[in-house]
C-alpha cells in the first residue's frame, strides 16, 4: 500500500545542510499497522510527512496505492491526499470550531455535499464514541477526547492510509491504551493501513505488526513485532 523507494531529504540553511532522511526504502502492506521508532531527531516525522508529500523528497519515489505521489502535479496531489489521513501528538484541531465543524472541514475541502457530510460526521463520531460531543469546542474536551475527534476527522474522507505522528505521546497510560484500541478498531473495521511514529516501545508491542527502527536518517532494521527480536535496544 505504501512504497518508499530511496527517499532522501536534506534541509539547507545559511549554516549548512542537514541530511534528515537518507535513502530510505520501505514497503508497508495493505492493512498492516507499521511502527516507526527511534530517538528524537532521527527523521521520523520528516519521513512520515514525505508519505503524503507534505515534505517533498529531494530524491526517491513515494507510492501510495497505485499512485506515485512524487510524480503528481499539485492538483492531483491534493486529491490523492484525501485518501491519506493524518493525526498528530497535539491533535491540531481548529479551536474556534465545534467538533462537528472540525470533522466537516476535510470533507468540505474534498467537495462532499452537505447531506453526506452530516451523515458522515454522525457515523465518524459514533465510531470514536463521541456522539454526545458534536457541538462542544475542543477546549471543552480532554486530551483523549481531542485525539478521538482528530481520528474521526481523519476518517471522514474514508482514507486508505492513516499516518500517526506520536498520537499518544501527550496522553496518560490508560488513555494511550484507549486510543490505541480506537486505532486498532479503525484498522480492523475499515482495513486502513496505519503507520505510527512513536518513541514508545509499548505502543509498538501493543498494536504494530511490524516495526522499523530509525537512526540518524536511516532505517537500520525492520522486524515483525511478534518475535520482537533485537528490538529491546531500540
Ligand atoms: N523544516 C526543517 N528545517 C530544518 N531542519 C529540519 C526541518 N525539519 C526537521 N529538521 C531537522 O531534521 C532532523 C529530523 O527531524 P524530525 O522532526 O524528522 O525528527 P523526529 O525523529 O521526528 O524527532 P522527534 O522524535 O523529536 O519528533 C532534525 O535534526 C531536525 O532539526
Ligand atoms: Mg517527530
Amino acid at each position: 500500500m505504501i512504497s518508499l523507494q530511496q527517499v532522501s531529504k536534506t534541509f539547507k540553511d545559511r549554516g549548512g545542510s542537514f541530511n534528515a532522511v537518507q535513502s530510505v526504502s520501505l514497503e508497508v502492506g495493505t492493512g498492516e499497522i507499521h511502527g516507526i521508532i527511534g530517538a528524537s531527531g532521527a527523521g521520523k516525522s520528516t519521513l512520515l510527512r514525505m508519505i503524503n508529500v507534505l515534505e517533498r523528497p529531494d530524491q526517491g519515489k513515494v507510492f501510495v496505492g497505485d499512485k506515485e505521489l512524487t510524480a503528481l502535479a499539485t492538483r492531483q496531489l491534493r486529491k490523492a491526499r484525501h485518501s491519506i489521513g493524518m493525526i498528530f501528538q497535539q491533535y491540531n484541531l481548529v479551536l474556534n470550531r465545534t467538533v462537528s465543524r472540525n470533522i466537516s472541514m476535510a470533507m468540505e475541502l474534498a467537495g462532499v455535499p452537505k447531506p453526506e457530510r452530516l451523515a458522515r460526521i454522525d457515523e465518524c463520531l459514533r465510531f470514536v464514541g463521541l456522539e454526545d460531543k458534536a457541538n462542544q469546542y475542543p477546549s471543552q474536551l480532554s486530551g483523549g477526547q481531542m485525539q478521538r475527534v482528530a481520528i474521526a476527522r481523519a476518517l471522514a474522507n474514508s482514507p486508505q492510509v492513516l499516518l500517526c505522528d506520536e498520537p499518544t505521546s501527550a496522553l496518560d497510560p490508560q488513555t494511550t491504551a484507549d486510543i490505541l484500541e480506537v486505532l486498532r478498531h479503525v484498522n480492523q473495521t475499515y482495513g486502513v493501513t496505519i503507520l505510527i511514529v512513536t518513541h514508545d516501545m509499548n505502543v509498538v508491542k501493543r498494536i504494530c505488526s511490524r516495526v522499523s527502527v530509525m537512526e540518524q536518517g536511516k532505517i537500520v532494521r525492520t522486524a515483525a513485532v511478534a518475535d520482537g527480536e533485537g528490538l529491546d535496544d531500540a
